[in-house]
C-alpha cells in the first residue's frame, strides 16, 4: 500500500527523498504485516512533515512541479532512532573501568555529575551530546540530566537549538548519595515543577519526572513524585528498576513493606503509560503482569547490562507478558551512543536466553516501539502521513566489510542484520530533522539533489510493501 495525500497544487516547499524506504506499522514479532518496504521508494516531505511514503513510480505523478528531488537511491532510509534511556552528564565518563554498578556510581558518576551545577559546563556537554546523538542517527531520546535544574535547562536549550524532539528531567535524589548531589523532597518537587512549567510541551520538548532509583529517594520524595505525576498526567516518568542483584537486595531492606522493587514505584502511582523503567532484569511474573497492565515501558539497555555485569534481560518472559520493550544505550553505563551497537548487544543478550531477536524486530524497537511507548506514534518513529520527518540514511557500503556482507544479503532481514551486527556511526550517511539534513544551510543542496521536478514516468520497480522476505542484492 502506498500512503499518500491528494495531489498538491501547493507552492509550499515539497521535498521528495528517493531511496529504499522502510518503516514499521506494528511489532513484526507478532504481525507478518508489521512493516512497509519500498525498494525504489520515496518520502514526500512538506513543511517538515511526511506527506506521503510509497513507491517512487506511484508517487511521482502526484508531486508538485516545483518539488525538490533528493536522490539517495541504493541507501536505506528509516525513521530516526529513538533512545529511551541515556544519561547526558555521563558522556565524559563512558568506558570507565569498574567492578559493578554501585562502585561505578560512587567512583565515576557522582563526581562527574557534580560538575553540572555550573551552567556553562552543562551546556558545553549538552551541545556535544546532542551532536553525538545525531552523528549516530538518534533523533529523539529520553535523557537523564543531573540533580541540578540548570543541567536540564542546558539539555533542553541544546535540543531546542537543533529543533529536536527530546525529553529530559532533573534527577531527584534525597538520600544515600553525596551531599553535593542531594535535593530534598520539597526542593526536588519544586524544581521539577518549575522546569515542567517552562519546558513541557514547548515546541518539540517534553518533561520527565526523574527519581534516580528507589534507594536514593525517601518515601517522602517518592510520594512527591507521585503527586507531581498526578498533577501532570501527560508528563513522562523515568527511573531505574531491578538492574542488579545487590541493588534489588538493598531495595528489599529499604522498603520492607513492598512486595517487590517494582511495587515500590507502583505504591506511589509511578506506573502508567509514558513511564519508562530502565533495565527491568530481576522481575517476577506479578511484576511483569503489573508492568503490562499499567502501560509503562521497559528501556532495555544491553551494552550497559553487559558492561556492568548486571544480567540478561529475559525476552521470553517479556514477550509472554507483551511488555512494551524499547531499546536504549544507557550511556555512560552503556558503552556506545550507537543504536547499532546496542542492537548487536541486544541480539547476543537474547541469544544467551535462547531467544532469537530478529533485526526487523530490533529496528522496530529502536523506532516505532519507542514512539508508541511515548504516546508519540503520531509524531515520530514512522513514516505515517503527518509524522515529523526525522529520518536517517544508511549506507550498505559504509565500510569494505559491510559492503561485502551487504552484497550477499538476499533478504531484508539479512541486510538489517548486517547493519545491526557490523554497524556503528559509519553507517549513518545523512540525518534529517523535520525534513532538513543536519548541517544543511538555507538554500543548500543535499544528497544527490536534482533541481528539476521528478520525472513522472514510472520505472520498473515493483511495489513491495509488506514483502516478508525481499531480495536486496538485486537492487544495488
Ligand atoms: N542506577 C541508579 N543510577 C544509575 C545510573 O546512573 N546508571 C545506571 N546504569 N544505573 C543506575
Ligand atoms: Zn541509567
Amino acid at each position: 500500500m502506498t500512503s499518500t495525500l491528494p495531489p498538491s497544487n501547493s507552492t509550499r516547499a515539497t521535498r521528495v527523498i528517493r531511496g529504499r524506504i522502510l518503516h514499521f506499522l506494528r511489532d513484526p514479532q507478532f504481525h507478518d504485516d508489521g512493516y512497509e518496504y519500498w525498494e525504489d521508494g520515496a518520502l514526500v516531505v512538506t513543511d517538515g512533515r511526511i506527506a506521503a511514503a510509497g513507491n517512487y513510480a506511484t508517487l511521482a505523478p502526484t508531486l508538485p512541479a516545483d518539488a525538490e528531488l533528493i536522490d539517495h537511491r541504493g541507501k536505506l532510509i528509516v525513521p530516526g532512532f529513538i533512545d529511551t534511556h541515556i544519561h547526558y552528564p555521563q558522556t565524559d565518563i563512558i568506558a570507565s573501568p569498574s567492578p559493578g554498578l554501585l562502585h561505578w556510581l560512587d567512583t565515576y558518576t557522582f563526581p562527574e555529575e557534580r560538575r553540572f551545577s555550573e551552567p556553562s559546563y552543562a551546556r558545553a556537554v549538552a551541545d556535544f551530546f546532542t551532536d553525538e546523538l545525531l552523528r549516530n542517527g538518534t533523533t529523539s531520546a529520553l535523557v537523564w540530566s543531573t540533580v541540578h535544574a540548570t543541567s536540564a535547562d542546558a539539555l533542553f536549550a541544546a535540543s531546542e537549538a537543533r529543533n529536536l524532539r527530546m525529553i529530559t528531567g532533573k534527577v531527584m535524589m534525597d538520600r544515600n548519595c553525596p551531599d553535593f548531589l542531594r535535593d530534598t523532597a520539597e526542593t526536588g518537587a519544586r524544581d521539577s515543577a518549575d522546569l515542567l512549567s517552562r519546558w513541557h510541551n514547548k515546541g518539540r520538548l517534553a518533561y520527565a519526572i526523574t527519581p534516580r532509583f528507589a534507594p536514593t529517594s525517601s518515601e517522602a520524595q517518592l510520594a512527591a513524585c507521585g503527586e507531581l505525576a498526578r498533577a501532570h498526567p501527560d508528563a513522562f516518568i523515568q527511573t531505574h528498576v531491578a538492574e542488579n542483584r545487590d541493588e534489588v537486595k538493598w531495595v528489599a531492606e529499604l522498603f520492607p513493606d513492598a512486595r517487590s522493587y517494582l511495587d515500590v514505584y507502583d505504591r506511589y502511582g509511578l506506573l502508567r503509560p509514558g513511564a519508562f523503567y530502565g533495565h527491568a532484569i530481576y522481575l517476577d511474573p506479578d511484576d511483569r503482569r503489573r508492568l503490562a497492565d499499567s502501560g509503562a515501558a521497559v528501556a532495555h539497555c544491553p551494552t550497559s547490562n553487559l558492561f556492568l555485569g548486571s544480567g540478561f534481560y529475559d525476552f521470553h518472559q517479556s514477550d509472554a507478558h507483551r511488555l512494551n520493550v524499547t531499546l536504549a544505550t544507557d550511556v555512560g553505563g552503556g558503552t556506545s551512543f550507537s543504536m547499532f551497537r546496542t542492537m548487536n548487544a541486544a541480539h547476543k543478550v537474547a541469544r544467551m536466553g535462547g531467544y532469537h531477536l530478529t533485526a526487523l524486530r530490533m529496528f522496530y524497537l529502536a523506532t516505532r516501539a519507542a514512539a508508541e511507548a511515548m504516546g508519540w506514534a503520531d509524531r515520530i518513529g514512522s513514516f505515517d502521513v503527518g509524522c515529523e520527518a526525522d529520518f536517517i540514511v544508511l549506507d550498505p557500503d559504509a565500510t569494505p566489510l559491510i559492503a561485502r556482507r551487504s552484497s550477499r544479503s538476499e533478504t531484508l532481514e539479512e541486510q538489517l542484520f548486517a547493519f545491526a551486527m557490523l554497524g556503528d556511526d559509519r553507517v549513518i550517511e545523512d540525518v534529517y530533522v523535520m525534513g532538513k539534513a543536519v548541517g544543511e544551510r538555507e538554500g543548500e543542496s543535499v544528497g544527490k539533489a536534482v533541481d528539476k521536478a521528478p520525472d513522472n514516468a514510472p520505472d520498473n520497480a515493483p511495489d513491495n510493501a509488506g514483502a516478508r522476505e525481499y531480495g536486496l542484492s538485486a537492487m544495488s
